[in-house]
């Protein structure tokens, strides 16, 4: 089996490090705060929560995973809320106690194939409104004033914002503000978003939460993983080697992994030591397996966004400036300021102060074979 994993996130021993980070989630919620973590897409962010959790578990505090990607209007809010506090209650009847009580959603408990019990609501209403949500919002408290303290954990919040016309984050922000036993953490993979949610301070999330912004992982515990698990397959690698892996995908956790399964795959079982030129000849390879799908994504592109793009493997910087527009023929300010917001909100590019760059250095690969 491939050691290398970029699937799934990083559980158990494929993750590593992130110690100090671990630390800092657990005792902010322990201590009654609520959190917003931080960081540039597919750095680990979901791992790392993932094993705040289990350390939070162990000290007794219980906590409810809900990721808000597929959420998609009031009634799938409802329902993934719900069913994602369901399936982490120990007190599965203190839950449905609390829904009975409500008036437009009903418990609702059907059979799968295997005869399991599956949890899942109905509405009284015909569309579930901002009322019946505001009520879904206090049952963290009331469950944590039982006696067991709780901590909500919401992955990818920006999604909330697709719910915006009903005023959803204003809703959230003052629900958890009053409630003392129920913390909260926040992350998500826009990170633009994120830092618009928690820094603006003209949007309701600011200063609800402390920050904790993580970086990649550290240079010598990558490097240290990357060996070791080459060489449980009889494999070499050099530090030098490992260095040159991490500067070709710019030292993202998720995409290290990426190029090293790739490797070890082209490894396999006949080569034992890894050089340059394996290295870049498996670079080149997943450049060209996701081909395809690079080719659908940048054909969709405007001619700006093209433009743009290509501009951008060469110079994240200054890009409003006259001369990297005239440079790059980039033409009116306004609508690049357009074509920097799609490729933003698109997750094609990541903006950290004032640069821009490309979140998939794959990707960027693509672009500059593309341009030339
Ligand atoms: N601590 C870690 N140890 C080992 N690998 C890691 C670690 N953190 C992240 N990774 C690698 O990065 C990949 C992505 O991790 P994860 O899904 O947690 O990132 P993310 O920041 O939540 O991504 P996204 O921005 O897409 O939500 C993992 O599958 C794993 O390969
Ligand atoms: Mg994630």
């Amino acid at each position: 089996m491939n050691p290398f994993n970029y699937i799934s996130i990083a559980q158990g021993d494929n993750f590593f490090d992130r110690v100090e980070e671990t630390k800092r989630i657990v005792e902010t919620l322990q201590g009654g705060n609520n959190l917003v973590l931080l960081a540039p897409r597919r750095y680990g962010k979901t791992s790392l929560v993932f094993r705040a959790i289990e350390q939070l578990e162990q000290i007794g505090i219980s906590c409810v995973y809900f990721d808000l990607m597929p959420v998609y209007s009031l009634e799938s809010f409802a329902e993934l809320y719900l069913q994602a506090l369901y399936t982490k209650l120990s007190s599965k009847e203190r839950l449905i106690q609390l829904i009975a009580a409500l008036k437009s959603i009903r418990p609702k408990m059907t059979f799968d194939a295997f005869g399991k019990p599956e949890f899942g609501i109905e509405f009284v209403e015909p569309k579930v409104s901002i009322a019946t949500i505001a009520q879904l919002l206090e049952l963290p408290e009331k469950i944590a004033q039982d006696g067991k303290r709780l901590v909500v954990v919401m992955d990818e919040f920006q999604e909330i914002r697709k719910l915006h016309k009903f005023g959803l984050e204003a809703l959230l922000r003052s629900k958890i503000q009053l409630q003392h036993h129920a913390n909260y953490l926040f992350l998500g993979s826009k990170t633009h978003i994120m830092q618009d949610m928690f820094m603006d301070k003209n949007k309701p999330f600011y200063n609800s939460a402390m920050t904790l912004q993580i970086s990649t992982l550290p240079e010598r515990e990558t490097i240290d993983f990357i060996t070791s698990r080459f060489a449980a397959s009889s494999i070499q690698i050099s530090e030098q080697q490992c260095r040159y892996i991490l500067s070709r995908v710019e030292n993202i956790p998720y995409y290290i992994q990426l190029l090293c399964a790739e490797i070890w795959q082209y490894m396999m079982p006949d080569l034992h030591e890894v050089t340059n030129e394996i290295i870049d000849t498996c670079f080149t390879r997943v450049v060209e397996l996701k081909s395809d799908y690079y080719f659908e994504r940048t054909d969709r592109l405007s001619a700006l966004q093209k433009r743009l793009l290509v501009a951008l493997t060469k110079s994240g910087q200054n890009i409003y400036s006259a001369d990297y527009i005239l440079r790059n023929q980039l033409v009116g300010a306004s609508s690049l300021q357009k074509a920097v917001a799609v490729l933003l909100d698109e997750g094609v590019i990541d903006k950290s102060g004032n640069t821009y760059s490309f979140c998939n250095p794959f990707y960027k690969q693509y672009i500059i074979n593309y341009a030339s």
